[in-house]
């Protein structure tokens, strides 16, 4: 199976939909994957954008495929200067941010628990776990009352896999993270997040169903009987990121095509 990165058009996934029109979004880990089709849900729902990965080249690539108006900011999610720095070119260009959506993320299959080095604990808790504290920070100085904090965990944040305990722990971190940014920013009118997704055909996802029996044991797995793809992905988060979801913080929604049932 594959999945292509062109996303799917919005307004046949929720009516709607235009209540992200004029929008300023920021995406992290736009540059491929999830994100580029969050970018190109986004961009055809209307919203003015800011992609964030490291490689420069892979959010140009991106970006020559959006219609609507965008910055590209290439850097690392994990310093605390450059989330800063994309909060103040959002202003800059826009005039602020509404919309913070923290989906860069990294994944690796760690080896046995006791030769796990520090430093890969590290890059896993510092990108997934530290980069969205920094973005959504970065994002609380400055959003205003309907700001939206949305933040990409993981099913796994709440059932973890063995040998997978770094990116455990960070997604449950996150899962954690937005029920505190909820109630802190809740006086404000900002809502906080997180969208716990299954198993994707696209991005990282696609590593694991290099092993065909593993593709096929998940997908048994899911009550829906199949992986995730590109279609099923935007929904959850326009719907977040829309003024019908005001009322909505501190959650994390599960798109799992029922994966946690089993
Ligand atoms: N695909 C799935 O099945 C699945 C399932 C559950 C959750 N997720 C979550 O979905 C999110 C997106 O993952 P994906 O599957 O789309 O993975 P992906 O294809 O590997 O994309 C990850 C994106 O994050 C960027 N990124 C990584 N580290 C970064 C850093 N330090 N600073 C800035 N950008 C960084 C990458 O670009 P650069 O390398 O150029 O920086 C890339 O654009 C992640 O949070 C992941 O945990 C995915």
């Amino acid at each position: 199976m594959t999945g292509d990165n062109h996303g799917p058009d919005p307004a046949g996934l929720i009516p709607g939909h235009a209540g992200v029109a004029g929008r300023r979004v920021v995406i992290t880990g736009a540059g491929r994957g999830l994100g580029s089709v969050l970018a190109a849900a986004f961009d055809a729902a209307g919203a003015r954008l800011a992609l964030v990965a490291r490689s420069k080249p892979a959010l140009e690539d991106v970006a020559s495929r959006l219609s609507g108006d965008h910055l590209v900011c290439a850097g690392d999610v994990r310093d605390e200067l450059f989330n800063d720095t994309v909060a103040e070119q959002m202003t800059e260009r826009f005039g602020g941010v509404d919309v913070w959506i923290a989906n860069a993320g990294v994944s690796r299959e760690d080896p046995d628990i006791t030769r796990m080095s520090a430093a890969a604990w590290r890059e896993v808790i510092d990108t997934n776990l530290t980069g969205t504290f920094l973005g959504a920070r970065a994002a609380a100085a400055r959003m205003g009352a309907g700001g939206r904090i949305i933040v990409t965990g993981s099913v796994l944040g709440d059932r973890p896999h063995g040998r997978l305990a770094a990116y455990s722990a960070s997604k449950g971190g996150v899962h954690a993270l937005v029920r505190s940014l909820a109630q802190e920013l809740g006086p404000r009118e900002i809502t906080a997040n997180a969208v716990a997704l299954g198993w994707f055909e696209t991005g990282l996802g696609s590593f694991w169903q290099r092993d065909e029996q593993r593709e096929q044991d998940i997908a048994r797995h899911t009550a829906l009987g199949r992986w995730g793809t590109d279609a099923d992905l935007p929904g959850v988060y326009l719907f977040l990121a829309s003024p019908a979801a005001a009322y909505i913080t501190g959650t994390t929604i599960t798109v799992d095509g029922g994966y946690s049932l089993l």
